[in-house]
């Protein structure tokens, strides 16, 4: 219902730009006010050696649907057609205990582990130069994560050396016995994974593990002085410390990294946070800008406290919804199924607004992860004949596909469900093109919402495309014998103008592409 006395209570406290008092729907849209040059790491995925992620997932040398590499063809074309344009890898949890040596050299010398992070077998027939290889071929940057578990320091080192140094040195003349002549030439880089936790091997006081990451930071520096590091930060904000993980980390480890990670994953649990109510369950990608922003807040103080002149950037990667499929034990099996959730239409809509919320805050965020890509709490799950596209996929490759050049500080305002704004919204602007991107979030479950979009300058001149994500029940999700159940539909284009009014259906979440006057 549209009313002036709705209210924002604090725990939805929107950010500067989005006000939810107001009795109509309205994004203003200022193609001079740029809130970030979009970095497209922000939409980089997550795979790691956890249940059928790896094996069985991009990886099948049985299945009659690999390559000569046992590379999955039919997964492969999926990721390089979505364009993820980072993928973070090994782990996650399965880091801290991994030996990467184990991952490389001739197949048949590489030993089976039992992975004590998900109590799985690890026959380590994919490791570090599968991994770069595929990665290439899918057009994706590899992101590293180094052992800060079980591992010293070394080792993290001792694996840029054998990724970056051309020859010459032990661990680059490894590489190169191993058939790999040219260098990997990794630049991003990740200190180890949530050492805050109590679940993580080698799980340790902030303090230590800063000191830890300054030791690996400048041996991984010495080897290769181009390297980006990004250190642990919280594994959430439902950690005991966090916050203070993060502040304690930072005073010891500020000058020697670039960057801090967060991850969350949020759910709709009737005994969670939410209470199973879709409507707060939808308002959740506002707890993530406020996530954002107070990690943000604490770099900032360490900043200034340490006086240095350096910004950090932040790296969100690991996020995604993630609450049924909990369990993490794989009975010793080989590429268990483990955590495959089944994603429904509410789930694509709240990862929908989560696009928006990464977007609103990319001026701080450089690098963010879906967590994750193929099987494993995934857009993507794969069987023996195929693969299925999961309701996530569809806002999820919007983001990739049109969400690109710079995220504008639009103007939302809207009217308030109680309490919860009814309208969310987000929208970049491509120099490259002159395309504007809307999306936007109707978290409203019972009607559909106008909006009005104003645009102040550089009006739409066409219409591209104008589709949406809905369905009558919320709850709905695709499996292999009904893939369709969920997915996009076309709306009809509004006219172009400066003031262009659209009908966004009962939650739904959409993605409207407009051509600009000038590029
Ligand atoms: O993505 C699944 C797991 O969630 C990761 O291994 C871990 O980092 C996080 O707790």
């Amino acid at each position: 219902m549209l009313t002036r006395r709705s209210f924002v209570p604090l725990m939805f406290a929107a950010p500067t730009l989005l006000r939810a008092q107001a009795a109509v729907n309205r994004v203003v849209i200022d193609p001079l006010r740029v809130r970030a040059s979009l970095d497209r790491r922000i939409w980089g995925s997550f795979l790691e050696h956890l249940g059928r992620a790896i094996y069985g997932g991009i990886y099948d040398p049985g299945s009659a649907l690999a390559d000569a590499s046992g590379f999955r063809k039919d997964v492969a074309a999926e990721v390089r057609g979505m364009g993820v344009p980072i993928i973070r890898y090994p782990g996650g949890n399965f880091v801290s205990g991994y030996n990467w040596l184990d991952g490389v050299g001739p197949r048949d010398k590489r030993p089976t582990v039992l992975d004590r992070a998900w109590n799985s077998i690890e026959t380590n027939q994919f490791g570090t130069n599968e991994f770069v290889t595929w990665s290439k071929s899918v057009g994706a940057e590899p992101l590293i994560g180094t052992n800060f578990g079980t591992a010293a320091p070394e080792m993290s080192a001792a694996l840029v050396e054998y990724c970056n140094v051309p020859g010459g040195t032990k661990w680059s003349n490894l590489r190169r016995e191993h058939g790999y002549a040219q260098p990997h030439a990794i630049k991003m880089w990740c200190l180890g994974n949530e050492m805050d936790g109590t679940w993580q091997i080698g799980h340790m006081p902030a303090r230590e593990y800063g000191r830890k990451a300054v030791d690996a930071a400048r041996q991984m520096r010495a080897v290769d002085p181009s390297v980006q590091l990004i250190a642990c930060g919280s594994s959430g904000p439902g950690q005991p410390t966090f916050l203070e993980w993060d502040r304690e980390v930072l005073e010891e480890c500020y000058s020697q990294v670039d960057g801090i990670s967060l991850h969350r994953y949020y759910g709709n649990d009737t005994a969670g946070e939410t209470g199973g109510n879709s409507l707060k369950y939808l308002a959740m990608n506002l707890a993530m800008e406020e996530q954002i922003d107070q990690v943000a807040a604490v770099c900032e103080y360490v900043r200034k406290r340490t006086g240095s002149n350096k910004r950090l950037w932040l790296s969100f990667d690991e996020w995604n919804v993630w609450y049924r499929r909990r369990g993490g034990n794989g009975q010793r099996q080989q590429a268990p199924h483990l955590l495959e959730e089944e994603y429904n239409l509410e789930d694509a809509l709240l990862v929908g607004g989560l696009v928006n919320a990464l977007l609103r805050r990319s001026d701080k965020v450089r690098v963010a992860c879906l967590a994750q890509l193929v099987n494993v709490i995934a857009p993507i799950v794969t069987n023996a004949n195929g693969l299925l596209r999961q309701s996530i996929y569809y806002p999820y490759s919007w983001a990739l596909e049109s969400a690109r050049g710079q995220a504008l500080d639009a103007l939302v305002e809207s009217a308030a469900i109680e309490g919860i704004p009814a309208i969310d919204g987000a929208v970049t602007f491509d120099p490259a093109t002159g395309q504007y991107c809307v999306l936007l979030l109707n978290r409203d479950l019972m009607q559909p919402r106008e909006a009005t979009l104003v645009f102040r300058d550089n009006a739409p001149t066409r219409t591209l495309r104008f589709d949406t994500l809905t369905g009558a029940d919320l709850k709905a999700v695709n499996t292999f014998a009904d893939p369709g159940k969920v997915k996009p539909a076309s709306l009809e284009s509004p006219g172009p103008s400066g003031r262009i009014v659209v009908r966004l259906p009962a939650r739904s979440y959409s993605r409207l592409l407009l051509q600009a006057a000038r590029a």
